[in-house]
């Protein structure tokens, strides 16, 4: 920011209210809760007032115990009565939980329950985060405190500036993020007036989608700006092939429409500091990645050998992530020879694929099924090479997790990974800009022809080395994007005055 001179009037500080479904590590099924963590906290060491608001999911109020009341929100439609709860994240950033039992106090995860089914009644779960979003987003808030801009995350926020639009008094300037066009919240449109919005907003430049009630839509159509995660999905998500349906009207907001890479919280994915890895290391200490390896081999009851590159990977398993390649390719993988680590969770048959595939050759694969934030660090400085082969990928957050902690991904040339990932080819290696292995065919045949690219590299010392260490000078910090973030805070801030 710039410093004002001494006695001109103090510029005004952006206030903004950040509502997200997920933010780590107080809930946490993918990159949302990464950035939903790292951004508010990047906004806040760059000047912006950022607050965050959640739901009060079961875990996170059972972390949350100074938790104070400072709002009760009538029942309204068919939304139950709430609470809105004031606390602070790990990393302080002011935090607004909403305390609603009837939506939130449950087992399993914030979408689904154990079965990996969606709870039935995430439209008013989801609903109900919007409409506060939006109430105190407006200038009918319980509160004192207004934000300047609404930044609303994924479907679950996307009703937010249709509430703003039909049912509250004015307010806030509004931003929805798009992290994944795939998750739209797509519900019979019977349950508009349910969710307490009018007749007349179930539109085709309303709420309306094909016949249904769409979150995702009425966000991208209503709000006063979108953003994506990386410069490359922003533009793919304006042609067919990946605009799931919506790729018409982003085309017709493309003015309207930014991408801002994501960064990662250098602090928490820092080899140096690591507290969840073995022995810690930086780019002059590589040498002691060594006993990293050695410790995820032995935790995973890999052989621990020096000899074979070990390959892993982090992930939902979703057919997002191209991982069935990965296993119709496998055994090609292990015959390198090669060793390979997988932990994640998701669908069902490829969780199988891997446990039998794991079972088949138990002391050069081995799958963990389930989430383990500690295990995905060790993951991350044990692993020799990391592998995304995404069908696609918005942004991405462990191929830059990956760069830092010197284990060079292997990736498909598509939205964030694209974006964030340097081939390791001649020019990129020669100009010290390689950081890893990058294919473009989407299927088997090419993720395997780059694992054994990336095989050939790794028993050549000294190229490995370098990709390493271009790998870990990146700069991946939010500083630049958070600056993006606020430039458009102070546009849409001043659009609206
Ligand atoms: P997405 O958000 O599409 O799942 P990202 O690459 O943006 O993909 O972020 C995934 C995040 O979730 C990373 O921080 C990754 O380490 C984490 N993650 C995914 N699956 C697991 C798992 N099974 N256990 C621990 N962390 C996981
Ligand atoms: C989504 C995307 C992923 C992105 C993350 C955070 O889950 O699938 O690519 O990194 O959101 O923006």
């Amino acid at each position: 920011m710039t410093p004002s001179a001494p006695g001109a009037p103090k510029p005004k500080q952006l206030r903004v209210l950040f509502a997200t479904p997920e933010c780590a590590p107080l809930i946490k099924t993918g990159g949302l809760a990464d950035v939903s963590a790292a951004l508010p906290a990047a906004l806040i060491a760059a000047g912006v007032d950022c607050r965050i608001l959640l739901p009060g999911y079961r875990q996170v109020l059972a972390q949350s115990p100074d938790c104070r009341e400072i709002a009760r929100f009538a029942p309204m439609a068919d939304f139950p009565a709430a609470r809105l709860l004031n606390g602070k994240t790990t990393t302080g950033v002011p935090l607004y939980l909403i305390d609603c039992p009837e939506m939130y106090d449950r087992p399993a995860g914030p979408y689904q329950d154990e079965n990996g089914t969606d709870w039935p009644d995430n439209a008013l779960r989801f609903g109900l985060l919007s409409r506060i979003a939006a109430l105190l987003g407006s200038s009918a808030s319980p509160l004192d405190w207004r934000p300047h801009v609404l930044h609303c995350n994924e479907w679950q926020t996307g009703l937010a500036p249709a509430y703003l639009r039909y049912a509250e008094a004015a307010g806030a300037a509004t931003l929805l993020t798009v992290h994944n066009l795939g998750f739209q919240g797509i519900f019979e449109p019977g349950l508009v007036a349910a969710l307490g919005l009018p007749a007349d907003c179930f539109t085709p430049e309303g709420v309306e989608y094909y016949g249904k009630l769409s979150f995702l839509k009425a966000g991208l159509q209503l709000a006063d700006a979108i953003t994506t995660v990386s410069p490359s999905y922003a533009g793919e998500i304006q042609n067919e092939a990946l605009g799931f349906g919506l790729h018409g009207l982003l085309s017709a907001r493309r003015q309207r429409l930014h991408g801002i890479l994501n960064g990662i919280d250098t602090g928490v994915w820092n080899p140096a500091t690591d507290p969840l890895i073995a022995r810690r290391y930086s780019a002059e200490t590589l040498d002691a990645k060594q006993a990293n390896k050695r410790a995820l081999q032995q935790r995973l009851g890999l052989s621990t050998t020096t000899k074979l590159p070990l390959f892993a990977v982090v992930s939902r398993l979703t057919e997002q992530k191209g991982l069935d390649w990965l296993l119709q390719i496998a055994p090609h993988l292990v015959a390198l020879p090669a060793q390979l680590a997988l932990l994640g969770g998701g669908d069902g048959e490829l969780e199988r694929g891997f446990v039998t595939l794991a079972q088949r050759h138990p002391k050069s694969v081995s799958a963990t099924i389930g989430f383990d934030e500690s295990l995905a660090h060790l993951i991350e400085a044990g692993a020799d090479a990391f592998l995304m082969p995404s069908r696609f990928e918005p942004c991405g957050m462990n191929q830059m997790y990956s760069q830092r902690y010197g284990t060079p991904p292997i990736v498909r040339a598509t939205g964030g990974l694209a974006d964030t990932v340097i081939d390791c080819t001649p020019d990129a290696l020669a100009d010290g800009s390689a950081s890893g292995f990058v294919f473009h065919e989407p299927g088997a045949q090419a993720l395997l022809a780059a694992i054994e690219r990336a095989a050939g590299a790794w028993r050549d010392s000294a190229t490995w080395h370098a990709l390493q260490r271009n790998g870990m000078k990146r700069d991946f910090s939010w500083d630049a994007s958070a600056r993006r973030y606020g430039e458009i805070y102070t546009a849409l801030t001043a659009e609206r005055a």
